[in-house]
């Protein structure tokens, strides 16, 4: 079960360290920017981020390829900082801004009497548990008809090293998985694309701090590994190892939809 009082936690302590280290996501949100170039051809009026974040990433990114209004609403279970808030609000496109600190699954079940042009979500859906059941609800209660779906999250191999030497992982699904999910709900797929991103670090504990600089706190804390399990992890991921360097393998999945 996924604990959202974790999430919020971990992302809160890691809202001033996020944008620096989170180097991979930040290429996600690029890449998503850059196909809605090339699908979007007029400017969508209602637009929505799911899990923003403190930083408001990919909204920020995309704000830049703005030539006309949007309204901007950001969902996430964290505050939004009061610096990204007042750079939206002084944003000449963007107009009405709302912050909603929720839990995105809830919140997507609601009736809602805005439906949007534009859903964005960068890095977020892989922690979900139902992301079909997430999807339904945006395809039923969020999205205008026409309205377009532009999101990234991980696929299976993510952090393929963590998760063959832990247990704790999250449960990350293949783009087929998503595929199907997609289509079940409803939604014609434009663009689905997979790529493979490694990070390497000198020393094993930069990897563990990368972690917790980005919020992503997939290991159980120090308190729960004894000095056993710690050597033993240390010792197995020496087989990882490329050259002198730790290697952490990111696996992004960017999927563009359309609801019609
Ligand atoms: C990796 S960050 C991504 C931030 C941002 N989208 C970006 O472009 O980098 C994931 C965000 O999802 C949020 N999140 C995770 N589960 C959530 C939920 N159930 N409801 C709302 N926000 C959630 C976290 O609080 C965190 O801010």
């Amino acid at each position: 079960m996924i604990n959202k009082d974790k999430i919020a936690f971990n992302f809160t302590q890691a809202q001033d360290t996020y944008a620096t280290n989170a180097i991979v996501q930040k290429r996600m949100g690029e890449k998503i920017c850059q196909l809605l170039n090339l699908f979007i051809q007029e400017r969508k009026l209602k637009v929505c981020d799911l899990g923003a974040g403190a930083g408001a990433n990919l909204s920020l990114q995309y704000s830049k390829s703005l030539t006309s209004k949007i309204d901007l609403t950001l969902v996430d279970l964290v505050e939004l900082k009061q610096e990204v808030k007042e750079a939206l609000l002084n944003h000449q496109f963007v107009g009405d801004l709302q912050k909603i600190k929720a839990d995105l699954v809830l919140w997507c079940k609601e009736t809602h009497k805005t439906k949007y042009d534009l859903i964005l979500s960068n890095a977020t859906l892989q922690w979900v548990e139902n992301p079909q059941g997430l999807l339904k609800d945006i395809f039923d209660n969020l999205i205008q008809e026409n309205g377009v779906l532009a999101f990234s999250t991980f696929a299976k191999d993510n952090f393929i090293e963590l998760k063959s030497l832990t247990e704790n992982s999250l449960t990350y699904y293949s783009k087929e998985e998503w595929l199907k999910f997609l289509d079940n709900a409803g939604f014609k797929v434009l663009v689905a694309q997979e790529f493979q991103s490694k990070l390497y670090f000198e020393v094993l504990k930069d990897l563990f701090s990368h972690l917790k600089l980005t919020g992503v706190n997939n290991l159980k804390t120090s308190a729960h590994w004894t000095k056993t399990k710690l050597l033993d992890f240390y010792k197995g991921f020496e087989q990882f190892k490329v050259g002198k360097h730790y290697p952490l393998t990111y696996r992004p999945l960017i999927f563009i939809c359309v609801k019609n």
